[in-house]
């Protein structure tokens, strides 16, 4: 039975104790400089630039949600580099990556990209930390990917990277860990277990035959053994990081229309892309979290289904997607773009807490005569201002749009900014101004130095 008496507490420690007394990891969590970085539309908002930009403040770079679904671009001395499931900040020299708990791990795409990053002299092997927690993809996954998606009533427009099978067998408890592959003999009982199952599964609703347990087991045994010295307890080096005084940077992969509680399900990606995300999927406890900040693009675009209120019609889509580039970093495909819509921006500040927005891709706009915002959405006769849970209801909504004039000025040499033309200056305002969050960050171009910080950021 618990007492109220001081001395019978957890190791005397009753809230009244001198600061010594405070262990470093209390004391660490009140340092101001750990910032989560999320996207704050459908994904594809130019993180990773953002992230590269701001990672030369930090020392550990955290991913904690998604998987090689994600593809966060970064253009750094000429060069471009797409990251998959590494955190993205890693091209800055002294780093270090930690891939969470919440990350689901496909080996063969990981050990890839390792050797990737290792081709352009990064020491990968004291970069890169993998949480021993974090699930692993396998051949079936995918499988039930494709399977699923061919045979579902209306697509949801997965990547294929079998990301939604492996959470769901994380959550049905029947997923395989890091810690599970770097231990060969549980991993062949737990697998043959699994594939036991699968097996039954694929034959019985799709026909398919059934998966080699010997063949999967050698091939798996053999990446537990090549990424076991990656492999960390994440809690524990969060910790001793902190109280090292390090500074982490946690990068949301996808977007908050895309988390699976708060984004537009079922068209949504299998996991919490929200800032939240970020202390379930590394570790990290709630009060480690000193800043959010939100990215997203000057418009907006989406991959895959779903609805996309203010998509544009043919002629400006095909102009934007050419201008902006608009195909995806994992998968190629064309995006579907529209107008900056701030229903969408102010749902992304309350669910993530941002602090701030950086905006990126304002360069994209340079030549529009005019623009629009979507400022809420008509459904018949209701006026909606946030965004209807019920996707039908979404599908259905008519945005309501405020037009601003245009510039029609390059903005892509713009250092500050009193650079920028004035009506890109009164664009981003009103942006601050529907968001309620100041911009802190705006990027008008793909390279490191088109990009600036406003304000005290
Ligand atoms: P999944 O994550 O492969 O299951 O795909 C679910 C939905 O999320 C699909 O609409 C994908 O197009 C979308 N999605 C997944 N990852 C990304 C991303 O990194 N950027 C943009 N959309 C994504």
């Amino acid at each position: 039975m618990p007492s109220s008496s001081p001395s019978s507490s957890v190791n005397g420690f009753i809230g009244l104790s001198p600061r010594r007394r405070v262990q470093p990891w209390a004391r660490a969590h009140r340092r101001g400089n750990n910032i989560v970085i999320v996207g704050a539309q459908w994904g594809d908002e130019g993180k990773g630039k953002i992230i590269d930009v701001l990672s030369a403040g930090a020392d550990i770079l955290v991913r904690y949600q998604g998987g090689h679904n994600a593809g966060h671009t970064v253009i750094a001395d000429g060069a471009e580099f797409i990251f998959h499931i590494i955190p993205s900040g890693l091209l800055h020299r002294g780093k270090v990556g930690l891939i969470g708990n919440g990350v689901v791990i496909d080996p063969k795409a990981l050990l890839e990209e390792l050797g990737r990053l290792k081709a352009r002299g990064i020491e990968v092997k004291r970069a890169v930390k993998i949480s021993d927690q974090a699930h692993v993809i396998f051949p079936y996954h995918q499988q039930l990917d494709a399977l699923e998606e061919a045979t579902r009533e209306g697509r949801i427009g997965t990547t294929g990277r079998g990301i939604g099978p492996c959470y769901v067998d994380k959550a049905a408890r029947s997923g395989i860990r890091i810690a599970d592959l770097c231990n060969p003999q549980a991993f062949a009982e737990r697998l043959r277990t699994v594939v036991e199952e699968k097996n039954r599964l694929l034959k019985a609703l799709y026909q398919a035959p059934p998966i080699n347990y010997d063949a999967l087991r050698r091939q798996y045994t053999a990446y537990g053994r090549q990424l076991a010295p990656y492999v960390v307890n994440s809690v524990q080096f969060l910790q001793e990081a902190m109280a090292q005084g390090k500074r982490l940077l946690f990068e949301g992969a996808q977007g908050t229309l895309l988390d699976i509680d708060h984004g537009t399900y079922p068209y949504v990606t299998s996991s919490n892309s929200t800032a939240g995300g970020a202390c379930v999927g590394s570790g990290a406890p709630p009060t480690a979290i000193d800043h959010v900040i939100g990215v997203v693009k000057a418009y907006t675009t989406r991959v895959g289904e779903g609805p996309l209120p203010t998509e544009f019609p043919d002629d400006l889509m095909h102009r934007i997607r050419t201008k902006g580039k608009e195909f995806g970093a994992t998968t190629g495909r064309p995006r579907r773009c529209g107008w900056f819509d701030a229903v969408v921006g102010r749902h992304a500040v309350w669910v993530n807490g941002c602090d701030a927005v950086a905006v990126t891709k304002l360069d994209v706009l340079d030549d529009m005569l005019e623009i629009q915002i979507c400022i809420a959405y008509r459904d018949g006769r209701r006026l909606l201002k946030s965004v209807p849970s019920d996707t039908t209801v979404l599908a259905r909504c008519r945005p309501v749009y405020e037009t601003l004039p245009g510039w029609r000025q390059d903005t892509g040499r713009a250092g500050k900014v009193a650079d920028l033309p004035a009506a890109a200056r009164r664009y981003l305002q009103r942006i601050e101004a529907l968001l309620g969050v100041p911009v802190c960050l705006i990027s008008t171009g793909s390279t490191r130095e088109q990009a600036f910080k406003v304000g005290r950021w």
